[in-house]
């Protein structure tokens, strides 16, 4: 006998059934809510809202537990890296070696941008930010793939594949081409024999006649940053993408709308917040311990960013990956970056401060990542570029998931706390 929730309203008692998800979390399901009792549920931000049934990503808030398809992220830390997770992410399951030669091949194959997209970047203004050219390029690219872009849900889905590799692969390509005009660099065209990470790095750094020196140190960690970024449940990019594929929109829409809502400094642009905080800590010369006392006034613009996640209530895993990583990365390129140690100083001071401890306020993704990328020489003004090329596989598996769903058109319903009606005032009488 399933388990069942009782809600009393108005002195009548309605029943309404409990979904019950893998790792036992439980869901009221109110799909019929509104029709049974007429009310609608109220949960601003949708923090105890499940917004759909998803097999792609399951963290465990309180414990600090993100797995990929049921793989602990620290396994694929270790033992993967970004191609195989991004498989994995969208398909399901590990590749086997013919499966990702197919992909790899694929990826590489779409490395390079059709040639009427060069002018896109040339009237862009020199100052744009990287974020705003990759959500105009990424919708794009329906016009140049229109046969991916049909709107036709059946005929975008048949042409998955396809849409899905030219999306990682040149989401990279024009990432390193934006970086280039803000530069005023020429373009460096992708190497086919390159694996994914060092083609970015060569893309980005190499110049006409001198390639970039190819790095497996970096070449790890920068794919340990892009695994890390794969996929993380219904987070506010990913749930912009599946509402706009839930209107039939195609791939590449819902993909450049996720860069869209990743941007904001609550989400994805964190990264650089983090930078510019530790910047701006390391100039006044303080140790953090007074940037900590402001964190705590409740002020938002003075919060500790890279801290606290509306999800975990516990130590970020992947945070604590990054921050081994961090250590890893600086030494082994010789690097002494003492951004990293006033972010060790306020992690110390803050995980052991009654105000972070009890409001559950630990390191998220961000904290540590930018200090890796700052070290391989990308700017800060791209970093929330580097977790849309990460965060790529995610959004392309739950445009998958959705569209193979019976999910309909996303519309959720609100209260009015407008205006009652009232009677309408000629311009002369007001
Ligand atoms: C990402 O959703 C995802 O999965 C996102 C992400 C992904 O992979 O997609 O994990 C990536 O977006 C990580 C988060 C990056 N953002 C930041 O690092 C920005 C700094 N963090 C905060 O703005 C904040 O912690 C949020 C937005 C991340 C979460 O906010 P919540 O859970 O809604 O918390 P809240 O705003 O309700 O605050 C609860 C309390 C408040 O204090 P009180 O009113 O109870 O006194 O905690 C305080 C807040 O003032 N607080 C902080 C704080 N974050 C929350 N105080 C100081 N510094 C902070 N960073």
């Amino acid at each position: 006998m399933s388990e069942t929730a009782k809600i009393i309203i108005e002195n009548k008692t309605f029943e309404f059934p409990v979904v019950v998800g893998t790792e036992n979390e439980k869901a009221i399901d109110t799909s019929k809510l509104r029709d049974t009792t007429g009310y609608v549920t109220y949960d601003d931000g949708y923090g105890n809202t499940a917004s759909c049934e998803s097999s792609i990503t399951f963290i465990d808030g309180e414990t600090g537990i993100l797995r990929y398809r049921g793989y602990d992220i620290q396994d694929l830390a270790v033992q993967s890296n970004f191609i195989e997770s991004a498989y994995l992410v969208i398909y399901g399951e590990l590749p086997t070696v013919q499966q990702l030669q197919n992909f790899r091949h694929l990826i590489l194959r779409n490395a390079a941008i059709h040639q009427g997209m060069f002018s896109f970047f040339e009237a862009f203004p020199n100052n744009s930010h990287p974020m705003a050219i990759l959500s105009a390029m990424l919708n794009s690219l329906g016009c140049y793939y229109p046969e991916m872009a049909t709107n036709n849900r059946q005929r975008d889905l048949e042409q998955l594949d396809n849409a899905a590799t030219i999306l990682l692969s040149k989401v990279r390509t024009l990432a390193a081409m934006s970086y280039r005009m803000k530069h005023g660099l020429p373009f460096i065209h992708p190497k086919p024999e390159l694996p994914y990470c060092s083609n970015f790095l060569h893309m980005m750094f190499s110049e006409p006649y001198v390639d970039y020196k190819f790095n497996p140190v970096i070449d790890r960690a920068l794919n340990l940053i892009l695994l890390l970024h794969a996929d993380h449940e219904q987070n506010c990019s990913t749930s912009t993408v599946r509402m706009v594929a839930s209107g039939g929109a195609n791939l590449f829409a819902s993909a450049s709308a996720g860069v869209c809502a990743l941007w904001g400094p609550a989400h994805g642009g964190a990264n650089m917040a983090v930078i510019h905080m530790l910047e701006e800590i390391h100039k006044a010369g303080d140790d953090g311990s007074s940037f900590v006392a402001a964190a705590k006034s409740g002020d938002k613009t003075k919060r500790l960013m890279g801290f606290g996640h509306r999800v975990y209530k516990n130590y970020d895993p992947r945070a604590k990956i990054l921050k081994k990583t961090c250590a890893e990365v600086l030494n082994t390129l010789g690097v002494s970056d003492p951004l990293l140690d006033i972010a060790l100083k306020l992690e110390e001071i803050a995980t052991h401060d009654e105000y972070f401890l009890a409001r559950k306020l630990y390191p998220n993704v961000d904290f540590y990542s930018g200090i890796i990328m700052r070290a391989i020489g990308i700017p800060v003004d791209m970093f929330t570029v580097m977790f849309a090329i990460g965060r790529m596989p995610g959004w392309i598996g739950h445009w998958r998931e959705l569209a193979t769903s019976k999910s309909p058109i996303h519309r959720p319903r609100q209260i009015y706390i407008g205006s009652p009606r009232r009677e309408y005032v000629p311009i002369d009488k007001r």
